[in-house]
């Protein structure tokens, strides 16, 4: 949460900050603002709400400096005001922040009895504070930094700036990201790549504690005691085309409709050609501790963790593996009972979300492997972690998760069938089934996305509807979990998902003539698969169709997404969408796209922020 940019180089700051701030809104966009220092003194210009409020305050104004840094807000400590908004200045220094110091207040009161007065509610003001307390006294601002590093508690990166040093800046990760960014003449710090890779693919990744003291032209890396490193310089995979919106009104649509594409990027270089099964390079790393395995902890927050829900179905059926789901803000507090011959399994999108890195480090402590399900290359999650299974999607900027999640379930999937190889569950030729029916996925995504048009209808239909009913069995009710989410995030509606058999204790008190209700009732066609993948698809049907009836029998208008050239849904339901034809496993991976898809129209129809909704942030960094 919060985006940090910094730049000191050879041009005027302001375009190259905005610009790097527009990239870095999906991490917050309550207010923002940006610092210049030119001629030995740092000017400060802050607005609340989102950038183009900023960018409209600095639209006259130009500037001789060439250093400067730059900050989009989430709030944390102190409302979105732009008195809280950073950068935050003391003296002769200002510095953006990202994260939270934990024992601010104690610093507070420290800095208090000296006579600090303090303009802000946040807990960044006391940095300002403590640089320009050690400034004063003559340091200089790597200086002020070891001084003040060893005192502050929590995770958190920040850069700053010194009036009396006009060619330097610096910043610090610590539990936070913070990159630096190389050319030849100039240098950036960045809270991620997305915000500098029209700028530069060359790149540092500050570990915990590193800091950076950005020259003109130069670069020194440190430890926090100081000493001098030898930093890796590393070529980033993403381009800068990726970021952009390429003819689609919004982020989230493009990243809805990049599905087939990710997903054959995720699945590529996993198949081996010649048993036609899938092989994960990866996992060989830990061949031995996977064939023992006795039990797997999923551990993941939001999307992420309705993907770990799908897992689990998968690992259950295909690996034979008792599998746990946990939320990222529960495990570590419930003293999770975590085994010898056991995994926790990590899924996470940006690899920065706070609870799911607590959960690896928990895991960590009790000597338990951790493999990670990620998208953002050298995130934390990435670097903590014993092996990573990269998904290949993208970067995905809007807020609503989309293709991360479709990515997660297509690994899950491949994580699962090659477990139950090395398990010896499944056969080679079921395998080999499983394998085939991957590889038809990215061609079935296409196809699915195709029903755009009928789905724009019905969400002209369902747009102003108060309440929206999810429901699904087996492998779909995760799903429903994530139809409910999406919509929840991007509309403002109120939705919920639920595994249909639930309804009658409780939720179906829910249900009248209002209620919106999205049944979730795919065949398996492949019969092979359900053979040995279990009973449980194609049985539940009738099961959820009991439970369509008692909604119906209620008054709620029913959307039925099921099966192409189904004939009993389609009757009992006011709208129906047909997927292509699809094996158990494969199923949930289609209905959320028409599920994504209806989300957004809706939220459109409403005409929300769709890729920056209220009160979110792309990537939750704090607990
Ligand atoms: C998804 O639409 C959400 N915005 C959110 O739930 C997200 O999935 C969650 O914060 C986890 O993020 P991560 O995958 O980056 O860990």
């Amino acid at each position: 949460m919060c985006g940090i940019i910094g730049y000191n180089g050879i041009q005027d700051p302001k375009g190259i900050l905005l610009d790097g701030l527009k990239k870095l809104e999906y991490r917050g966009y309550d207010s923002a603002g940006i610092a210049i220092l030119e001629n030995n003194k740092t000017l400060v210009f802050r607005s609340e709400g989102k950038i183009n409020q900023l960018e409209t305050k600095l639209s006259t104004k130009k500037f001789n400096g060439s250093l400067g840094i730059g900050h989009t807000r989430w709030a944390t400590h102190g409302a979105p005001t732009e008195n809280n908004a950073h950068p935050h200045q003391v003296g002769a220094v200002t510095l953006v922040h990202n994260g939270i110091i934990e024992n601010y207040l104690e610093h507070k009161s420290h800095l208090e009895k000296s006579n600090a007065v303090f303009k802000s509610d946040t807990d960044t003001e006391i940095l300002a504070h403590l640089f320009n307390q050690a400034i004063k006294l003559g340091l200089s601002l790597k200086e002020a930094c070891l001084k003040i590093l060893p005192t502050l508690k929590g995770s958190y990166a920040f850069v700053a700036l010194n009036d009396n040093q006009p060619d330097q800046m610096i910043g610090v990760a610590n539990g936070a990201p913070l990159i630096v960014g190389l050319t030849k003449n100039e240098n950036y710090l960045a809270s991620d790549v997305q915000a500098i890779l029209n700028r530069t693919n060359k790149v540092i990744y500050l570990k915990d504690g590193q800091i950076a003291l950005c020259k003109k032209g130069e670069v020194e890396i440190f430890t926090p005691e100081g000493t001098l490193l030898k930093p890796e310089i590393k070529t980033l995979h993403w381009t800068a085309d990726q970021m952009e919106k390429s003819g689609y009104r919004h982020y989230m649509l493009k990243e809805i409709h990049e599905q087939s594409q990710a997903i054959a990027n995720t699945i590529s270089g996993n198949i081996d050609p010649t048993s036609e099964t899938i092989q994960i390079p990866e996992l060989k790393k830990l061949q031995d501790k996977l064939k023992n395995l006795n039990r797997i902890s999923i551990v993941a927050c939001g999307t992420a963790r309705h993907a770990g829900l799908v897992g689990k179905y998968y690992l259950e059926k295909f690996a034979r593996v008792s599998t746990d789901v946990d939320f990222g803000s529960e495990f570590r507090y419930r003293q999770p009972v975590l085994e010898k011959n056991s995994l926790t399994l990590l899924i996470s999108q940006s690899g920065e979300t706070a609870d799911t890195l607590a959960a690896l480090r928990e895991s960590r402590v009790h000597e338990v492997p951790a493999l990670s399900i990620c998208n953002v290359r050298e995130s934390s999650l990435a670097r903590e972690s014993d092996i990573v299974l990269y998904t290949n999607a993208g970067p995905e900027i809007g807020v609503a998760s989309t293709k991360a999640f479709t990515t997660q379930l297509t690994f899950l999937y491949m994580f699962a069938v090659q477990l139950g190889q090395i398990r010896g569950v499944i056969s080679p030729e079921y395998a080999k089934e499983l394998t085939n029916d991957l590889m038809h996925l990215p061609f079935l995504v296409d196809k699915t996305l195709r029903l755009e048009k009928q789905i724009e209808e019905i969400a002209l239909n369902f747009q102003d509807n108060p309440f929206f009913f999810y429901m699904g069995r087996d492998n779909q009710y995760p799903i429903a979990l994530e139809s409910a989410l999406k919509l929840k995030e991007i509309s403002y509606a109120h939705a919920e998902g639920y595994p249909a058999g639930e309804l009658k204790h409780g939720p179906i008190a829910l249900i009248d003539r209002q209620a919106a209700v999205i049944v979730l009732a795919t065949q398996n066609t492949s019969p092979k698969t359900f053979h040995e993948a279990g009973k449980s698809d194609n049985i539940l049907l009738e099961k959820i169709l009991s439970n369509l009836q008692q909604v119906k029998a209620r008054g709620g208008q029913i959307l039925s997404v099921g099966t192409e050239g189904d004939t009993v849904f389609s009757k009992e339901s006011k709208y129906f969408i047909g997927l292509p034809k699809a094996s158990w496993a494969i199923n949930p991976i289609l209905s959320t796209i028409p599920m994504q898809l209806l989300a957004y129209h809706i939220a459109s129809l409403r005409g929300t922020d769709v890729d920056k909704p209220r009160n979110l942030a792309k990537s939750v960094t704090v607990e």
